[in-house]
């Protein structure tokens, strides 16, 4: 059974559904990231769990408790979640030392001094702040702050932990290391967590499924391979790495673009079809070029991107963009070349 999970759960702030009909759960030591451009839903989604919000539609179950629902007007209070949560902004207390600032809230929680001392003590050493306890949390960099905030989410020896963009104001170096740290954290504690990010490399890094968000409607969950190698829809392959589309009608087997007609890379999808046209989408490494046949295009711009070439190639309205190691050969600006779609996906036109 999955240890969290929301059913049907929908809010709406005035006429907008900010998160509509989202359905998701999370195991046992799972750590699911929630993904999506800015707006789309996430942070209402994450303060629904966390029980700051209540639910237009829809119930949360934690194991086999049941912690929102709308049907049955029950909400816990966050107080009484066992939830460890982290923010974006650095929520340190900078009048408290490192230490009181992740035992205080053990002592909110009237725990035996003892027990308080050794729980605070373990999630410093799980941090590397151990050496810094009784210093300012002021003197710590940006990654130290965020750090702090993670000792304290862990020293209340959460069920599940929520963390919100809690990399997104650190430099990209410290980003990277600490995605690491978390990661870490996960393995040896645990947790559930559900992540909300919208840096789409954090998700792929740090999580076992992605959940992919658009407009408060949740547009594909799965592994990080199967959101990178198989997107549901444009959205979803456009939002997750490089992208190359191309507009294309569809007629008796063949495919016409830019006024010309090819012999598909591989069968589109029969609707697809039947519909008349598709979206051609493939990654920028994914298409070679030809000199003999292939999509005709020329090439407009090359850029050289340390080890990776990038060329835009003008089809048509379209500008396709492949890059191929310096190693390849390739087109020079202006001359025409051959497109072949090694790896062709077909989304419909709308949606
Ligand atoms: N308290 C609120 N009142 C009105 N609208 C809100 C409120 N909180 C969020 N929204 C709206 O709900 C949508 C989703 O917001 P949010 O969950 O913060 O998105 P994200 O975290 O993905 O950036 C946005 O359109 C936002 O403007
Ligand atoms: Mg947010």
């Amino acid at each position: 059974m999955a240890y969290i999970e929301l059913s049907g759960v929908t809010k709406r702030f005035g006429k907008v559904a900010a998160v509509n009909r989202l359905d998701l759960s999370i195991e046992q030591g799972e750590c699911v990231a929630m993904l999506g451009p800015s707006g789309c839903g996430k942070t209402t989604t994450l303060r629904m769990v966390a029980g700051f919000e209540d639910l237009d539609d829809g119930e949360i179950r934690v194991g086999d408790r049941v912690i929102s629902s709308k049907k049955k007007h029950f909400y816990l209070p966050p107080e009484n979640r066992n939830f460890g949560m982290v923010f974006q902004a650095f929520a340190v207390w900078p009048h408290m030392s490192v230490f009181e600032n992740v035992a205080f809230p053990l002592r909110i929680r009237k725990l035996p001094r003892e027990e308080i001392q050794a729980r605070a003590e373990e999630a410093l050493k799980h941090t590397n702040l151990w050496s810094v306890a009784e210093g300012s949390p002021d003197d710590l960099s940006g990654g130290g702050k965020q750090r702090v905030a993670l000792a304290r989410a862990l020293a209340i020896r959460p069920d599940v932990m929520l963390l919100d963009e809690p990399l997104s104001s650190l430099d990209p170096h410290f980003r990277e290391e600490m995605r690491f740290e978390i990661k870490d954290l996960q393995r040896r504690f645990h947790h559930s967590i559900l992540y909300v990010t919208h840096d789409q490399s954090e998700a792929m890094a740090l999580s076992d499924r992605i959940l992919v968000m658009k407009g408060g409607v949740v547009q594909q969950v799965g592994s990080p391979l199967e959101i990178y190698g198989a997107p549901a829809n444009r959205f979803v392959f456009e939002f997750i790495g490089l992208s190359s589309f191309l507009q294309v009608a569809l007629r008796d087997g063949r495919m016409e673009v830019a006024g010309a007609s090819y012999a598909p890379p591989a069968p589109p999808p029969p609707e697809l079809a039947a519909a008349g046209g598709a979206w051609l989408a493939a990654r920028p490494n994914e298409i070679a070029f030809s000199t003999e046949g292939g999509v005709s295009g020329t090439v407009e711009r090359k850029a050289y991107l340390g080890e990776v070439i990038d060329y835009r190639v003008r089809v048509g309205e379209a500008e396709v963009r492949v890059q191929k190691t310096r190693r390849e050969p390739g087109p020079e600006v202006g001359e025409t070349c051959g497109l072949i779609f090694a790896r062709p996906r077909w989304y419909p036109l709308e949606g």
